[in-house]
């Protein structure tokens, strides 16, 4: 494939930048697009077919405008249901994004905690992979949207409550080793949950491998030159300033509106 392909990257909100991050520090060369659909948000709380509809139509319509390469669900909660009609549908290859689920049980000691949407913890996707890959080691699942909107919050520049946050993971806390952060908002609150958990928690996520998977699928012909970045959302943004700030800071131009008509 080209040096210069096109990769999409798709999140509810701002998570999947934390993917993008990772992506973009092993291929700064690539042109990134980016589309999350706020309008939606969160997707921890969207029923199945609306969110499968939504995914499908807006990838569609993008890898066709946009001309692109290889997509990047970046987003457990829409991967655990969308990526085989995705696959099956598209002639490109589309990456996806679950949680770590083998990885963490194989580093645990004790047990395994699983932070994720309300949806993810409930998917049968998740299910199955706790099943296949952590026979030995208990998970413990903590589902919650207001730790998305926290980290929403963060990369708007907004402090997070250390308090509001000990409360949330309580159920966690003392009795597991490894956590996995499976929903991509995560990663950009990790040091406030490194904190509240202990230094002794092993924090996981699956950024690093998609950026590894990523790399295998596009070929890893690396340039110090820079690829272009453009970022959509399907409705205007909260603090619009704040998150440009933000992206400009990404290399990302200012946020773009992408109305989804279904
Ligand atoms: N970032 C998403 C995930 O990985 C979804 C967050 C949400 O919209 O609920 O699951």
């Amino acid at each position: 494939m080209s040096n210069h392909s096109n990769i999409l990257i798709f999140d509810s909100g701002v998570g999947g930048l934390s993917v993008y991050q990772e992506i973009a520090n092993k291929l700064p060369h690539l042109n990134y697009t980016y589309i999350f659909d706020n309008e939606a948000y969160p997707y921890g709380e969207l029923a199945h077919d609306t969110l499968i509809a939504r995914v499908e139509k807006l990838i569609g319509c993008l890898v066709e405008e946009k001309d692109i390469d290889l997509v990047v669900i970046a987003c457990n909660t829409a991967s655990t249901i969308v990526l085989p009609t995705l696959r099956s549908q598209l002639t490109i290859p589309v990456v996806g994004v679950v949680p770590a689920i083998k990885p963490a049980s194989n580093m645990a000691n004790k047990a395994v905690g699983l932070i994720a949407t309300p949806a993810t913890v409930t998917r049968e996707y998740t299910h199955d992979l706790i099943r296949s890959f952590s026979q030995s080691k208990p998970v413990e699942m903590l589902g919650s949207t207001r730790l998305v909107d926290m980290a929403e919050e963060k990369l708007r520049g907004k402090a997070i409550c250390l308090d509001e946050l000990t409360n949330i993971l309580e159920p966690l806390r003392h009795h597991i080793d490894v956590a996995v952060l499976g929903c991509t908002h995560f990663p950009l609150i990790k040091e406030e949950i490194q904190s509240v958990l202990g230094e002794s928690v092993l924090l996981v996520d699956s950024g690093e491998a998609i950026a590894r998977r990523v790399e295998a699928l596009l070929g890893a012909d690396k340039q110090e030159k820079c690829g272009e970045r453009s970022i959509f959302s399907t409705a205007p943004p909260w603090e619009e300033g704040a998150l440009n700030r933000a992206l400009n800071q990404l290399q990302f131009s200012s946020v773009q509106h992408y109305p989804l008509k279904i």
